[in-house]
């Protein structure tokens, strides 16, 4: 393997017995399960990338003045690993990820990895923990590479000079159990998750933890799923909880796709992106823009709007099937998955599961 870095490699003296494995893989969940391995990567200030470990999986000495955990310096990815019907493993689009992780790092002052020392990092794990990748239709590994702030000061005068990048890789199903049948979603007009400007289209920890309130309100409306609207007005459409969200308007072979354009507050979701692109070449043309929550409220109402799904990379595609807020509700379509939703994700999980053609090049 061609890298930047060589790799220490320390393998486990306690791999995961192959039974318990095999029952974890049966079901594994979501985000629950981790493999027997992990890497770390350690960066100075002046000295670069340094002392690249592939390790037994376990906690890590972490000194109580370490920045990431008084001011949350800190970035995250999340990609997954599928096996193939030959029993071959691929990533999907891990340079898109590690291009991602720069621009955050980037907005949160902290150090660029090398794109090809990232895409190592998981190809030396996946190919070590290759048996925890699961086999079953919609599973997958997932993997989330991280980095965060290890200096130890309290001080916030300045960014940190010191930071830990990892990945560890956990065995994934279904991200809602419910699986694609359409969510509820709660128009959150308290909370915000992002401002221009801010650090919303950076995958930071930071964000996520802003939204666990909404996320809490509506679940406390009888919904499932929050939605971001825009900072200043509170009536543009951004995100739905973690993902980016898209509007089928028109029905068959008339269809055609609208998303929220990237404007500095949403996240710029690689299945987003994926869909961007698949989309027109199956001849359902897309366009980024703005929509305000009258305006999908009057499109449902009237039947312009057909089909409405959030994506993302651990669900793929989620339908949404009711909005509802502090002054109005309304039902998506049928309430059921659509069909432009459903032939879009069957095209994705194709070419991810390498059941599809791949002319993208977006399998590794
Ligand atoms: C995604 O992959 O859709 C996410 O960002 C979810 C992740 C934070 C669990």
């Amino acid at each position: 393997m061609s890298s930047t870095l060589d790799f220490e490699i320390t393998l486990t003296e306690r791999p995961t017995p192959a039974a318990d494995r095999e029952a974890i893989l049966a079901d594994p969940g979501w985000g629950m399960h981790f493999t027997d391995h992990m890497i770390t990567i350690r960066y100075q200030e002046g000295k670069g990338w340094y002392d690249a470990r592939l390790e037994p999986y376990g906690p890590i000495p972490m000194d109580p003045a370490s920045q990431v955990l008084h001011y949350s310096q800190e970035l995250f990815e999340g990609l997954k690993a599928y096996r193939q019907a030959d029993g071959s493993i691929v990533t999907f689009r891990p340079y898109a990820n590690a291009a991602r992780m720069n621009r955050s790092a980037q907005r949160m002052a902290m150090p660029q990895i090398p794109e090809q020392l990232f895409v190592d990092a998981l190809e030396l794990l996946v190919g070590t923990d290759k048996d925890w990748v699961p086999g079953k239709e919609g599973q997958s590994l997932y993997l989330r590479p991280f980095m965060f702030a290890t200096t130890r000061a309290l001080g916030v005068n300045r960014p940190a000079d010191e930071f830990l990048f990892m990945v560890i890789a956990s065995p994934s199903g279904l991200y809602y159990p419910r699986g694609i049948k359409p969510v509820s979603v709660w128009l959150s007009q308290d909370y915000v998750r992002a401002a221009p400007g801010g650090t919303g289209e950076a995958k930071t920890g930071g964000n996520y933890a802003a939204s666990f309130a909404g996320q809490a309100e509506a679940v406390a409306n009888g919904c499932d799923q929050v939605v971001w609207l825009d900072a200043h007005e509170h009536r543009w459409v951004e995100e739905v909880g973690s993902m980016n969200l898209i509007f089928v308007y028109g029905e068959g072979s008339s269809a055609r796709l609208l998303t929220p354009a990237l404007n500095g507050a949403l996240l710029a979701g690689i299945t987003r992106d994926s869909m961007l692109k698949l989309a027109p070449d199956l001849g359902i043309p897309v366009e980024e823009g703005k929509i305000s929550i009258e305006e999908w409220q009057e499109g449902c109402e009237s039947g312009a709007i057909s089909e409405v799904f959030g994506c993302g990379t651990a669900a793929i595609i989620s339908p949404v099937g009711r909005a509802k807020g502090t002054d109005r509700e309304w039902t998506i379509g049928t309430g059921e998955p659509g069909p432009v939703s459903m032939r879009l994700r069957e095209e994705l999980i194709g070419i991810q599961y390498g059941t599809k053609p791949d002319p993208y090049g977006w399998v590794h």
